[in-house]
């Protein structure tokens, strides 16, 4: 019987450091795994503004009748909006659908299921390293997933030379995934002319870019953070976006993302649309509701968007604070390594160079909990935890 011969699979890479985090009886313990934002007590609490929004919405007593395959429609245009930014939304208005996804994660399979059924031999290139998903998502769906370089160890930043070099023979039809900012799990982004080489070769040698696009307003700000999208939106003919709202609105299990799709053809809007609507329909029907109506009610409503706005701005200061924090209490532990990288870097992460074996320490002798790669949540760490850290970290090395 097929249950019988089932062996037991991998735990996952990053949400199975939580449920061994759970587990851990030690009072110091501490998730620096899985990319949530904690604040200075180590809450994940819910933002202000959505909590505001959720209070109006019960007021409005929302029916729960399904959404539309491919969500609420003025959900989809705030998105595109948000994305896009008011000079772009113009342009676009009319080449550019949306589908509510369950999330970033929902965005990507969507994608990927799609383009299978279409261009099955393509291949997905995705960076070296990327999220650890990245490459299930696309196997899922039945593509070779492999690799372009990216991060140079050694210098702690983009190998934007070997990137380009190989990104420059990728085959056309090829499908290429960037991280739109904050890249995870480097915390290294590109920077405006790197942005234009990439999207200029990808123009010319027709290959599909997926960006991933989930940590809007984590970097350097909401309109900063999208300036590399945004220059491919305009550049190229054909683009997929996928967002998410887990992190800039902390509505991390209510599961809202968004898949965007801009063309330079408008005859090709209404035929990817209905298979993108006909791929979800077989796959979870509907995009579950609760989330998008906070985010709907949210970026339509001027006073909210301010209030959100803020507490976006708070989260993103805190998690810029940690990372100047972090590097002193380093230094006022003598640490033989230079760690000054990590307060450059954009995003909840960190890539701190630390090796499996120092990982394993860190969880095993100080219940220090980071991602098998050397990667860490920075907003994870507080004014009170930090010295222990950074005590862990120097003793590990
Ligand atoms: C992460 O990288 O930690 C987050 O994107 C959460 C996840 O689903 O892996």
């Amino acid at each position: 019987m097929i249950f019988n011969n089932i062996n037991e699979a991998e735990k996952d890479p990053i949400l199975g450091l939580t449920e061994e985090f759970k587990n851990d009886l030690n009072p110091q313990k501490i998730n620096l795994s899985v990319g949530v934002y904690q604040d200075d007590n180590g809450n994940t609490p819910t933002l202000p503004s959505v909590l505001e929004a959720e209070k109006e919405i019960l007021n409005q007593n929302i029916s729960k009748t399904y959404k539309p395959i491919d969500g609420d429609k003025e959900f989809i245009e705030e998105s595109i909006k948000l994305i896009a930014g008011e000079a772009i939304f113009p342009e676009i208005k009319n080449t550019s659908f949306g589908l509510n996804t369950p999330g970033g994660t929902g965005a990507l399979r969507l994608s990927s299921d799609f383009l299978f059924q279409f261009s099955p031999k393509s291949k997905v290139w995705i960076s070296n390293p990327s999220w650890p998903n990245h490459k299930p998502i696309f196997e899922a769906s039945g593509f070779d997933v492999t690799s372009y370089p990216y991060f140079n160890s050694e210098s702690n930043s983009i190998d934007f030379e070997n990137m380009i070099s190989v990104i420059k023979e990728i085959p056309e039809g090829d499908i290429l995934v960037l991280h739109g900012c904050c890249h995870n799990p480097t915390g290294e982004d590109l920077k405006g002319d790197q942005w234009d080489q990439i999207s200029e070769i990808s123009k010319k040698n027709n290959l599909l870019v997926i960006c991933d696009f989930a940590y809007q307003g984590l970097g350097d700000g909401l309109d900063d953070d999208a300036a590399g999208v945004r220059k491919m939106i305009r550049d190229l003919d054909n683009i997929i976006i996928c967002s998410s709202y887990s992190k800039n609105f902390g509505l991390y299990s209510e599961r809202v993302g968004c898949l965007i799709y801009n063309s330079k053809f408008e005859d090709n809007y209404t035929p990817v649309l209905s298979h993108m609507k006909k791929t979800a329909r077989s796959n979870y029907s509907n995009p579950p509701a609760h989330g998008s109506e906070i985010v709907k009610f949210i970026l339509s409503n001027n006073s909210l968007r301010s209030k959100w706005e803020e507490d976006l701005s708070g989260i993103r200061n805190r998690v810029k604070d940690m990372r100047s924090l972090l590097v002193t209490e380093l230094n006022n532990e003598r640490c033989s390594k230079d760690f000054s990288f990590i307060e450059n870097q954009k995003g909840m992460f960190s890539y701190t160079g630390l090796n499996k074996d120092q990982v394993n320490s860190l969880k095993k002798n100080y219940s220090i909990y980071i991602v098998n790669s050397g990667r860490i949540n920075i907003a994870g760490i507080t004014t009170k935890n930090c010295k222990y850290i950074a005590k862990a970290i120097n003793e590990v090395i």
